[in-house]
């Protein structure tokens, strides 16, 4: 048996506990069993659907352990005891355990250079910002890039990407105590979301990225060029979901596209952004740490704003 957080009540009502006794999984064919040392906790993951779909409610889709048994079907190159990270898909979750089954094409060694529960807020951040920037807005040098809630978990990689990476000029728009913090990470130009009519002062973007959702994305229209692209990732309005309808702003703005995307595990991406990592390109998030009994409080502060950092589930403390 093992310990795993456990979500009981209902979607509109969600208590978070810690069960003490969940059978722990054992892999077959070519699944990967880790052994989690820490699991991050996204924003707003109690809401997503999938989560009450399960009959045993565990969440929990980022992590960072050791791989401690492989299935008997298994063909890849990691080998029992390797130090792994690792987005499971939205549909599975059961992350925020002592022991979770991963899938290879969700998991990579982690980078070097960060402990496990630094390395355990990383994987969905990353993921998302390389699919936002290279997959879906194909982003190229000297384009300008917007991106908002730029000081979040998944906002500081996509500056961090945008401009390193791919070379754009980044518009971040944040809470100004962020500002300094967010030009060091790549940003050429900061913005205060406090700042009445702040969307009328920047033009000619060729791509939004927006990680909050409405109030702020409906105002980021305003900043588009001509047949530019909207992407969001943040809890969408009605209207934006998969195949239910079109954002009222076309009627205004007709030639800019439009896109919301659930981002999903790609290992190859993770083995990159690792190296990454390691050599000092992507810096990390910042984490705030809790203790599986503090399950509870670690849901309730991952909803909070301004945050100190990403929250991170410990189920195995650091040596250090
Ligand atoms: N669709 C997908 O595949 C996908 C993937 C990853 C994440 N997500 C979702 O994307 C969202 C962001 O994730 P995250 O991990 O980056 O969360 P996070 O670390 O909590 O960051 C949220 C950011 O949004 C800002 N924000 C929140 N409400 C705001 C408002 N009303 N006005 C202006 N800024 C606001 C916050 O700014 P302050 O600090 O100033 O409050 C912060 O910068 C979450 O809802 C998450 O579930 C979706």
């Amino acid at each position: 048996m093992m310990k795993a957080v456990e979500v009981r009540g209902t979607q509109a009502s969600p208590e978070v506990t810690l069960n003490p006794a969940v059978p722990k999984p054992s892999p077959k064919k070519a699944e990967i069993l880790v052994k989690v040392h820490a699991a991050a906790v996204t924003r707003d993951e109690l809401t997503w659907e999938e989560l009450w779909r399960r009959p045993l409610r565990i969440p929990g889709h980022d992590i960072s352990g050791e791989i401690a048994a492989l299935g008997p079907d298994y063909q890849g190159d990691l080998r029992v005891g390797d130090e792994v990270y690792s987005m499971i898909h939205a549909f599975r979750g059961l992350g925020q355990a002592e022991y979770v089954i991963v899938e290879s094409s969700e998991v990579a060694r982690k980078p070097r250079l960060l402990n496990h529960a630094q390395a355990s807020a990383m994987p969905i951040p990353l993921l998302t910002a390389w699919e936002a920037i290279f997959e879906r807005a194909q982003v190229q040098k000297g384009w300008k890039v917007l991106v908002t809630g730029a000081n979040g978990a998944v906002g500081v990689i996509l500056v961090q990407m945008a401009s390193r990476l791919a070379g754009a000029e980044v518009v971040a728009v944040s809470s100004p105590q962020h500002h300094e913090t967010l030009k060091q990470l790549g940003a050429s130009q900061v913005v205060d979301y406090n700042t009445p009519n702040w969307e009328d002062t920047i033009k000619d973007v060729d791509v939004v990225i927006d990680t909050v959702g409405d109030p702020i994305l409906t105002k980021t229209w305003k900043t588009v060029k001509s047949h530019g692209h909207i992407i969001t990732v943040g809890p969408p309005p009605a209207a934006w979901e998969y195949g239910k309808g079109r954002p009222d702003e076309l009627d205004e703005f007709p030639n800019v596209k439009w896109l919301f995307f659930i981002v999903v595990p790609k290992s190859e991406i993770l083995e990159k952004a690792a190296q990454l990592i390691d050599n000092g390109t992507i810096k990390p998030i910042a984490i705030e740490l809790f203790s599986p009994d503090k399950a509870s409080q670690a849901h309730k502060s991952a909803s909070i704003r301004n945050r100190k950092g990403k929250v991170v589930i410990e189920f195995v403390p650091e040596k250090n």
